[in-house]
Parts: C-alpha cells; sequence; structure tokens
C-alpha cells in the first residue's frame, strides 16, 4: 500500500470511529499534491467524495470500499466536465440525512445540489458562537440552511435574524432550528441582503453580524462590487463595541482585501481576528481557503 494510500486508511478509520460529520481528506489545500482533484467527508453514515478533475479515481473508490467493508452509502459528486454528476455506491442514503457536529445536529443532502446544506469548513466558527453568544441579538447574513444560527442560538443568543435571498434553505434552516429545539426568537427573511438593507436596520441594532457572501453568484453578488456597500451600510445597524465577522472564499483574494475595505471607513473599526477554514481543511496556503476577518465597531 502507497504512504498516501496507509494515510487514507488511517484518516478514515478515524472519522468513522466517530459519530460527528468530518472532513476526512482535504485534497484540494495542495498538502497531498497528487490527490489535488479530490476531497473526502464523512457524513455519518455515508462517504462523500468530490472529484474536481476527469482523472482515474477507481483506485481512492476501491480503496475506501475495502477500509469500510462496502456496507454504507458512497456518494461521488464529479465537479468536472458541464454538469454536476452525482454517483451512488454502496447502500442508499437514509430517506432524512441528518449529521452532527458538536453535539448539534443538520439535515444535509449530498444527491441534490452541489452543497450539502453543511459548510464543514465554517467548524470552527461555529464553535465559537456555540460559546460566545450568550443574550446577544445576532445578524446572519447570506444564511443558507442557517447553521451558523444553529450554533449561535446553541450557545443562548436572544435573537438570530437569518437573511438569504432563497426561501427554500431558509426552510431547510428553520428544520434546523427545530431539530436543536432553538427555534424561538429566530427570524427567518427571503431577501436579498443588497436590496432590504433599510428593512433589515430595523431588527437592529445588533451585537453580531456575521457576513458569509458567495464571491461570486451571477447579479446576486460579486464582492469586489458590493461588499464595501454591506459593510458600510450593515455596519451602521452594530452597537458600539459590537463584531462584524466579514467573510470571503475565493483563492484569488486574501485578508487584506477585506482589511483595506474596513480600514477605508477611517477609525470606525479595529481588527479584532483573522481566522480561517477549519483545522481539517489542511491549506497549503491559508489565504486560499476561507477567511473570516472580525472587526470591532469603536465609533
Ligand atoms: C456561501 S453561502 C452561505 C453559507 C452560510 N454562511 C453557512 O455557513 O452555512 C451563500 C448564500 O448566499 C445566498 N445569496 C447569494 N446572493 C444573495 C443576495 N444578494 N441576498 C441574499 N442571499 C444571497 C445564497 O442563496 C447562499 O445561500
Amino acid at each position: 500500500m502507497t504512504e498516501f494510500l496507509e494515510n487514507l486508511k488511517y484518516r478514515l478509520e478515524l472519522a468513522i470511529s466517530g459519530a460527528e460529520v468530518k472532513r476526512v481528506l482535504h485534497g484540494r489545500g495542495g498538502t497531498f499534491p497528487d490527490q489535488d482533484y479530490l476531497n473526502i467527508d464523512y457524513y455519518p453514515p455515508a462517504i462523500f467524495i468530490t472529484v474536481f478533475k476527469d482523472v482515474d479515481y477507481s483506485h481512492i473508490i476501491n480503496e475506501l470500499i475495502k477500509i469500510h467493508g462496502g456496507d454504507r452509502p458512497l456518494i461521488v459528486q464529479e465537479r468536472f466536465g458541464r454538469d454536476i454528476k452525482s454517483i451512488s455506491l454502496g447502500l442508499e442514503l437514509p430517506e432524512v440525512h441528518i449529521v452532527e457536529e458538536h453535539g448539534l445536529k443538520y439535515h444535509v443532502s449530498l444527491k441534490q445540489n452541489q452543497n450539502t446544506g453543511l459548510f464543514l469548513d465554517m467548524k470552527d466558527e461555529r464553535s465559537k458562537l456555540m460559546s460566545n453568544s450568550e443574550g446577544k441579538n445576532i445578524l446572519n447574513l447570506f444564511s443558507y440552511t442557517c447553521s451558523l444560527s444553529v450554533a449561535a442560538k446553541a450557545g443562548g443568543a436572544k435573537q438570530v435574524v437569518n437573511i438569504d435571498q432563497k426561501k427554500t434553505f431558509l426552510n431547510i434552516g428553520r428544520e434546523n432550528h427545530r431539530l436543536n429545539n432553538c427555534d424561538d426568537g429566530v427570524v427567518y427573511k427571503s431577501w436579498d441582503v443588497l436590496k432590504s438593507i433599510n428593512q433589515i436596520g430595523k431588527f437592529g441594532p445588533f451585537d453580531k453580524i456575521i457576513c458569509d457572501p458567495p464571491s461570486n453568484q451571477g447579479k446576486s453578488f460579486f464582492y469586489k462590487k458590493d461588499y464595501e456597500k454591506i459593510i458600510r451600510r450593515m455596519g451602521s445597524f452594530l452597537k458600539v463595541g459590537g463584531e462584524f465577522v466579514a467573510c470571503l472564499n475565493t483563492p484569488f483574494e486574501e485578508t487584506s482585501f477585506l482589511r483595506d475595505l474596513f480600514k477605508s471607513e477611517g477609525g470606525k473599526w479595529e481588527l479584532v481576528q483573522e481566522s480561517f477554514s477549519a483545522s481539517e481543511y489542511e491549506e497549503l496556503n491559508k489565504q486560499n481557503g476561507l477567511k473570516m476577518c472580525t472587526y470591532r465597531r469603536c465609533e
């Protein structure tokens, strides 16, 4: 067995021995140069493989089946070519697929969309929210399936306001909140963030704003054009002393992009922390992955 396959065996066995959802191998991070075309995740009971290049990956599948004995669902998502293709091997997925992270439950779907419903690179941010949200009023912009809000609510947040233009994502978000018995004091609005700034402000003032937009999604959002406006306008809905967590996930920019935007507002902001993808996302250059910059409003 090659050194890589031995390492993979160790990682998968470790993941399977636990009960929680987990990134098993972050090939895209470049630390395994020959495997930069794939990521492997464990969404109990399923193994989820994302393949980004049209190469022969059958040896990986054979190895994974050998390790886990073929007695669980194995889903391959091919993300090359014109369309995303999903291939099911092994057992059927559970009809309602729920996974756990930090003891909280989330709905996921490994076959319907490109994204599964839970971004695993945000794991550490969810953990932080579980420990520092007590009594807070939190705005979750671009909330998707509300996983960050679930974590904040579990951490004692008084109110969380979820804004996403897609009602279907917010419906899953509502289910996620219900699943964890933390649905009171939660607002769901299927609004376009850029077109609803004044309405959003009515739920403030906020103790924390989390902003995790797509980097470039057609007409909906483009970070180069739209981020500055979000920080300037939404920032005014924060209490003095409140925190703005600005996220950016594009390999084309570093944290300096966000730093420059906050700096351009004069002395209004003070940097609290720059952080990156969860530790399982081993990146050769962490600036290539998810970046999260927390700024405190000081005036
Ligand atoms: C990267 S995902 C957010 C992930 C989320 N923060 C999490 O950790 O699960 C981006 C989300 O932004 C939403 N979106 C894109 N453009 C939007 C806009 N202009 N207004 C509101 N939502 C938007 C998409 O529907 C998608 O759910």
